[in-house]
């Protein structure tokens, strides 16, 4: 093993921080890789740009998608009444974004399995990729399995399989005597599951940046010691370069794609674009503005060293500047005041829009 993959978080991650700044600012996309490039992509910043009004979109209606996990994602059917925030599609400043050919994504991943993996913000953008899947194969047969902690619709006339395994925080978390142990150097359990998957999304911040109870979680095991918490910014940093340790083992980047979903920010506080006081309830537009007024989430900083210092090559599905702005892209008081998940059709589809980006232009 190379030492690489032992990096420490003290000085060496604000090294490797840097390091990675550099190379997102010069190719737009990080990949985790020197050697992985980015193909032509590296020409147009996929992530940086604006939304922009479009009478065509959304890209599916909502009712027609039985698809949906929950009412929650399906604002329309919660009744929120206001239609302007299906109709925005976002617009990267240096190209196009290709647009959305279901059939044809289709047809590209005939035999494989996708899986989002993370928190219910994966189950909120599988939705969406069903969903967009579902307009453009409205006769193909979705069946449904459940094998904890996955859920996957096997999508027959294509012999695709879209899953979501749930792994609010990638690493195990292991029943023992004294209660539920979350283990910061381990993803050996949840990392079989992954191992099937040809393409895989993950994503893990929110419930580390939670205090709240209802964590699936008593203990936290770093290396010896068991804890009954710690600084939660120290443990995802640890934990995501577990999961990068076993990305750079078990990964084959011939056959399999792995992305990071980073961050997905919530629209709680408007003093971060400039209402205080303000929630994302009510919100109707995006903010229409070049930067976030509340800057970028801090612990991007976390996941731009990690994946910048990995060996194989991870694509960074970097969602968070555009998605700070979609405050109007939740399902808010239509959902007991949810600013955190996204509205069915909305802005995941766009992160979709984006995944399938990627995957074109990947090879
Ligand atoms: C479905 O895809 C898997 C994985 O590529 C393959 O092993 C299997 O033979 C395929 N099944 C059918 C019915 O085509
Ligand atoms: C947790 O650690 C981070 C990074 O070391 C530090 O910036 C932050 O202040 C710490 N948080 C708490 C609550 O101590
Ligand atoms: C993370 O947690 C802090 C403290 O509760 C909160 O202010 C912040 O908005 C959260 N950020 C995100 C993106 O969830």
């Amino acid at each position: 093993m190379g030492s690489k993959a032992r990096i420490g978080f003290g000085p060496l991650l604000f090294h490797c921080v840097l390091l990675a700044l550099l190379v997102a600012s010069s190719h737009g996309v990080i990949v985790g890789s020197s050697k992985g490039g980015s193909g032509s992509l590296a020409r147009c910043n996929l992530f940086q740009g604006s939304w922009v009004y479009d009478e065509s979109y959304p890209l599916y209606d909502s009712a027609s998608c039985p698809l949906i996990s929950t009412i929650d994602f399906d604002c329309r059917k919660s009744g929120r009444p206001d239609t302007k925030y299906l109709k925005y599609r976002w617009k990267p400043d240096g190209c196009e974004l290709p647009r959305f050919n279901g059939k044809d994504f289709l047809e590209r991943m005939r035999g494989k399995t996708i899986m989002f993996v993370g928190d219910s913000i994966s189950l909120n953008q599988r939705d969406s990729l069903l969903c967009l899947l579902h307009a453009a194969a409205p006769n193909a047969k979705f069946k449904r399995s459940y094998k904890n902690p996955v859920t996957s619709y096997r999508i027959e006339d294509y012999n695709i399989t879209v899953s979501r395994c749930l792994a609010q925080y990638l690493v195990d978390i292991v029943p023992e005597k004294i209660g539920n142990v979350m283990r910061l150097n381990s993803v050996q359990q949840n990392g079989q599951i992954w191992l099937g998957a040809d393409v895989l999304i993950f994503n893990s911040f929110l419930w580390w940046n939670r205090t709240n109870p209802g964590r699936p979680w008593d203990y936290i095991q770093d290396g010896n010691e068991i804890l009954k918490d710690m600084n939660h910014t120290e443990a995802m940093a640890k934990a995501l370069n577990t999961w990068a340790r076993w990305v750079d083992s078990n990964i084959d980047p011939k056959t399999q794609k792995v992305f990071y979903f980073g961050l997905p920010p919530i629209h709680l506080f408007g003093e971060n674009w400039g209402q205080p006081g303000k929630t994302c309830v009510g919100q109707t537009e995006p903010l229409m503005a070049r930067t976030y007024p509340g800057g970028p989430i801090p612990q991007e900083s976390i996941v731009r060293g990690v994946l910048g210092s990995m060996a194989k090559p991870v694509y960074l599905l970097d969602i968070t500047f555009l998605t700070q702005l979609r405050k109007d892209g939740h399902p808010g008081r239509y959902s007991g005041g949810d600013c955190t998940h996204w509205c069915l059709a909305g802005v995941p589809d766009t992160w979709n829009l984006l995944l399938n980006a990627a995957l074109l232009e990947w090879n």
